[in-house]
């Protein structure tokens, strides 16, 4: 009978098996390549093994990427197109990748035990935008309290500091040094406001907030981008700027502890929008459950906007939600078809007139 090692370093196998397969479609060959690799190399599984958070292949391959950003002088950094212009191809990078890990094996292990997965893609604000105006299209006349629920650095809570360059129209700040260029699919147009909805209340809660004024935080923000991905590190670097001038207010701890007295400071004369984005695959269904039970709870006295943005089924792109949530009743409604990284978003709600 397998021991009970051998079955968590199977399934972990697994884990960078698949990882590799997604890799492709999300666009990384040399993580694809690095993770087929990992998923039949005992030595580096049983290092990963001592991640204490998921998902642990992107928590591995960010600290890697930290440590090389941070000057680990080696040549795995010839195979990384952000450390390098003329980088390798990521096909003869795993003899490389596997020695850098036995070499900096205690460094790697202390950051698998300390950091979390906390990608903070800013271009998902080209569909939380429509999205925010559609809610606050339900209750027109009342401005908006938006609560993000896995906030990371809180770039998203910055949406109205933005320009938005959408195939069909140019919206925002004109003048912002982010620039979120985002395509929109289909016959069905989004509706993306001249004028942004008005805000009563913003704030984002985070078990561990990233705080961009710390050097430090903000690189591994930086190493958690993957290394082909140049655009999307430049608009961090643009949002990571506009953050340091113009601050997001920022709660540390589980949300599930934090969102009551969160809910408590929330003016009434505003329409509640809370929205998790990349988020709830880090919640177990325990905790997935209990963040339930306390918005239908809320619900009671309070009418609930939850608006969700997540990949917990295997499908290569995402779909925006909209939970309405009144005295304890759950209406559902899909409004877009996204793109992970909100490079493009197919509006699919049909129940509004634009
Ligand atoms: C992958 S990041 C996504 C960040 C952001 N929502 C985005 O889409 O760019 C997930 C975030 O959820 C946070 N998180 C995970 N579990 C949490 C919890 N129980 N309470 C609060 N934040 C949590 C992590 O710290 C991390 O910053």
């Amino acid at each position: 009978m397998a021991s009970r090692d051998q079955n968590g370093s199977d399934a972990l196998a697994q884990v960078f098996k698949r990882f590799s397969v997604e890799a492709h479609v999300g666009s990384s060959p040399l993580y694809a390549s690095l993770a087929d690799g990992i998923s039949n190399d005992p030595d580096l599984l049983a290092l990963a093994s001592s991640a204490t958070h998921r998902p642990i292949p992107n928590l591995l391959f960010g600290a890697v990427h930290y440590l090389l950003l941070r000057g680990a002088n080696d040549k795995l950094s010839s195979f990384y197109p952000s450390m390098t212009r003329e980088f390798r191809s990521g096909i003869d990078a795993y003899p490389y990748f596997r020695a850098f890990c036995l070499e900096y094996e205690h460094n790697i292990r202390d950051l698998l035990s300390s950091r979390l997965v906390q990608t903070n893609e800013v271009a998902r604000c080209s569909y939380l935008l429509p999205a925010f105006a559609f809610i606050a299209g339900q209750n027109p006349g009342f401005p908006l309290s938006i609560v993000d629920i896995g906030a990371s650095a809180g770039l998203h809570l910055l949406w109205n500091r933005y320009c938005y360059e959408y195939n069909i129209k140019v919206v925002g700040d004109e003048l912002s040094r982010v620039r979120i260029r985002a395509k929109v699919r289909g016959g069905n147009p989004p509706p993306i406001p001249n004028i942004f909805p008005r805000i009563a209340f913003q704030i984002g809660l985070d078990l561990n907030p990233v705080h961009l004024t710390d050097p430090d935080s903000a690189l591994w923000l930086r190493a958690l981008v993957w290394p082909e991905h140049k655009a999307r590190a430049i608009q961090l670097k643009a949002a990571t700027k506009l953050a340091i001038d113009n601050p997001p207010s920022l709660i540390a701890g589980d949300a599930l502890e934090t969102l009551p007295s969160v809910l408590n400071q929330v003016p009434p004369d505003s329409t509640l929008c809370i929205f998790h984005a990349h988020t709830l695959n880090q919640f177990s269904l325990d905790e997935r459950a209990r963040f339930d039970s306390l918005l239908d709870e809320y619900s009671m006295e309070n009418d609930v906007h939850l608006l969700s943005a997540e990949m917990l089924t295997r499908v290569d792109y995402g779909t925006l939600n909209l939970v309405s949530i009144r005295g304890g009743a759950r209406e559902y409604r899909k409004l877009a078809d996204v793109d992970a990284h909100g490079s493009w978003l197919e509006w699919t709600d049909d129940s509004i007139t634009k």
